[in-house]
């Protein structure tokens, strides 16, 4: 079975409660909730991890990228500035969709620069939290069309 893991950088924890007017009242656990189950329906394993820390995700794809076939990353600020997450993601062959729940490009200009984006198969802002069950039907659909094509070659 496929497994695909998904990633909340810092401070997605508290969603539900910050900041509602921009990231909605929808929680953290709604939104995991939301993935395993669509991922079920999908024939997928969902695994999700958040931390406030650069080095907690970046120690947890390393751990889990061997076993990992795509990869859903909202690094929340850590998408601005944090070469090592890039480096990180870079070093790993699955698949990876970048997404944030605000439309980053309309906001502080500060926010309208990703340094993850190049080293993303795409990405999708603005969308709350139906950006990640987007990415998460798209990885799959990716992952099946890849899949279709390595067999075809076998035969
Ligand atoms: C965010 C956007 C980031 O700029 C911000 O720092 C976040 C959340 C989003 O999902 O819209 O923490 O990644």
């Amino acid at each position: 079975m496929l497994k695909i893991i998904v990633m909340h950088g810092p401070n997605l924890n508290t969603l539900g409660t910050r900041e509602p007017e921009i990231y909605g009242t929808t929680t953290l656990a709604d939104i995991n909730a939301m993935l395993q189950k669509r991922g079920a329906e999908l024939g997928v394993v969902v695994e999700c991890c958040q931390s406030n820390y650069e080095g907690g995700l970046i120690d947890y794809l390393q751990q889990q990228a061997s076993e990992t076939s795509g990869i859903i990353i909202n690094p929340g600020a850590l998408t601005h500035y944090s070469i090592a997450l890039r480096d990180a993601l870079a070093g790993v062959k699955a698949p990876v969709i970048e997404v944030h729940l605000s439309n980053i490009y309309a906001r502080e200009p500060f926010r309208h620069h990703s340094v993850v984006a190049a080293v993303c198969r795409g990405h999708i802002v603005g969308l709350g939290w139906r950006g990640y069950l987007l990415a998460l039907e798209g990885l799959v659909d990716l992952l099946q069309e890849h899949m279709q094509i390595r067999t075809e070659k076998e035969k």
